[in-house]
């Protein structure tokens, strides 16, 4: 008889274990799963994409908040987050109030593949090699040229890079205008401002 006090709470270790593993999977399924990028690689994101005072920067799956948080607080930058995950868009808007800076931050709960980019100065990135080789098109299509894309450990193929961090693996690259073609590779290392 006692061991029958044991079923519920299996059950609902159980249950709880499958919801999680359920919730990890689903953002895994939709563009990447989370996992924060580290303080040192965010600011070096921001750092490579010379975000500037008014400026626009989205970041697409913005998990905790952190990129947009930093964005709007050191470099006075209206930093947007699109995320899919409500949990994560919650905890990030009640981050930024906790930092001060809700009023230069917004959290967009959505997905990133249907984004309105346009009129954004810098997008950041951290998702996957495939979800990167999705948004290209997106990126080229609706931003301006000059605007910025800075991802973190994945690559873009037809963006011109015009720095990296090949250690942090952090790569920032330019929106080219109409006639103006690929400023071709970076020298092995990387380089860029403030390398
Ligand atoms: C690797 S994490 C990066 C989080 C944050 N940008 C950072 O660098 O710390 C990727 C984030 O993208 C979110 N995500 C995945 N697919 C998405 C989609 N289709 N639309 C919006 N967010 C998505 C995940 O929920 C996760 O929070």
């Amino acid at each position: 008889m006692p061991r029958r006090h044991h079923m519920p709470s299996r059950f609902a270790l159980a249950a709880t274990l499958a919801a999680y593993l359920a919730w990890r999977m689903w953002t895994a399924r939709t563009g990447s799963k989370y996992q924060p990028a580290s303080p040192r690689a965010v600011r070096r994101m921001l750092q490579l994409a010379d975000v500037r005072p008014g400026e626009t920067l989205v970041d697409l799956g913005s998990g905790d908040g952190r990129i947009v948080r930093l964005a709007a607080r050191d470099h006075g930058a209206h930093a947007i987050g699109v995320e899919i995950d409500p949990l994560r868009v919650w905890l990030a808007r009640l981050r930024a109030w906790a930092a001060g800076v809700s009023p230069q931050v917004r959290i967009i709960r959505g997905d990133l593949f249907d984004a309105d980019l346009t009129g954004a100065d810098v997008v950041t990135v951290f998702l996957t090699q495939a979800a990167n080789a999705r948004l290209e098109p997106k990126l080229v299509r609706e931003l301006a040229p000059g605007s910025r894309v800075v991802s973190y450990r994945h690559t873009f193929s037809n963006l011109s890079l015009y720095a990296e961090d090949s250690r942090l693996g952090v790569r920032a690259y330019v929106l080219a205008g109409p006639s103006e073609t690929s400023p071709g590779p970076l020298p092995r290392g990387g380089r860029g401002p403030a390398s």
